[in-house]
């Protein structure tokens, strides 16, 4: 168990090593259980976190937010609009000022080819931690919350389990490749075969498909991608099924929708959750474009664990705050 996490930033998936990983989990579990039966946890009080949104959020900001209080810190909700960062203030200054008046910063900016160098370059200038909620590359927090949850559904030793990380069909906007790329990033440490399912023009980062491979083949577990729904389906103890945008293959608006709207049958319905294991759950991290993205017989359904996924963003960032802010 790797214990001394005071200051560290969590902005990638693997910035964290497999074992601190575990701690953080482990404070997750006892975090939950503590709310579970009322016990208090003010592990952080009088500290504070500035939460820097570039972009819109229910489940990332009230979770935050929420788990501050319960912690008896605060956090601050600050959206890059009402700032001065339009009129000068830069990544730099920004990481600098609010540093001194924070003992942690969290920034949720996803705008493609900026966002991850603006977590960094605050994080640099940052006396305190930084925790990244979400960029245009990685979405650690809730990929942490889906371990957590596939943990409490399937068991802690997730060895030789499949999980299909699948492009789905959305029609309301391009959405960021974070968060699969988060997850094909982090399973294999725990010993998931991933499969990777999207049409040809929907591929991620080669550098992060790359170092999936890598971290597969350094815990033996199996990586594979195919283009096909059905068949990425096929036996999945763990469907994680989203949309995301063609933005290696284009980064327009226009051409990018042109392409998704090629590909209207890669919807999560009863059929295809059929091809998977008969006990297989369903994950999204919402929001989801409900009868377009997965049906509401699925994402209503039995197997679908949607809300406990989202109820564990709670746990999994008290835990890393808990850790790294004190
Ligand atoms: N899953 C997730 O990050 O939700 P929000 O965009 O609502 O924060």
């Amino acid at each position: 168990m790797q214990t001394f996490l005071r200051g560290r930033d969590l902005i990638s998936d693997l910035d964290f090593s497999k074992e601190e990983v575990e701690t953080l989990l482990d404070v997750a579990w006892d975090l939950k259980r503590k709310r579970a039966v009322g016990e208090p946890h003010p592990y952080l009080r009088d500290r504070t976190l500035g939460m820097l949104f570039f972009f819109s959020s229910t489940r990332t900001r009230c979770s935050f937010e929420s788990g501050m209080a319960q912690l008896g810190g605060h956090a601050a909700f600050i959206e890059s609009r009402t700032t001065q960062i339009s009129h000068g203030d830069t990544a730099r200054e920004i990481g600098e000022i609010l540093g001194r008046y924070f003992d942690g910063i969290a920034i949720r900016h996803c705008d493609w080819k900026v966002g991850n160098d603006y977590i960094n370059t605050v994080a640099a200038a940052s006396r305190a931690p930084v925790l990244n909620m979400q960029c245009d590359i990685y979405h650690p927090f809730q990929c942490l919350a889906d371990l957590m949850t596939i943990q409490e559904k399937k068991g802690r030793d997730l060895r030789r389990k499949k999980i299909v990380v699948s492009w789905a069909y959305a029609s309301s906007y391009l959405k960021p490749i974070s968060v699969p790329q988060s997850l094909i990033l982090q399973m294999p440490r725990f010993g998931m075969d991933v499969t990777l399912s999207y049409p040809k023009e929907f591929m991620l980062m080669p550098e992060i498909e790359e170092e999936a491979k890598a971290q597969a083949r350094k815990y033996g577990t199996g990586f594979e991608i195919v283009h096909d729904m059905e068949e990425g389906f096929r036996d999945a103890d763990v469907v994680y099924a989203k949309s995301w945008g063609p933005l290696l293959t284009t980064d327009d608006p226009v051409a990018g929708k042109k392409l998704q709207d090629k590909y209207q049958d890669w919807i999560t319905d009863a059929a295809k959750m059929k091809l998977a294991d008969p006990g297989a759950i369903y994950m999204h991290p919402l929001p989801a474009d409900r009868d377009i993205e997965v049906t509401s017989e699925v994402m209503d359904g039995p197997q679908s664990v949607v809300f406990d996924q989202a109820e564990n963003r709670l746990h999994v960032q008290k835990a890393a705050m808990a850790l790294t802010m004190w």
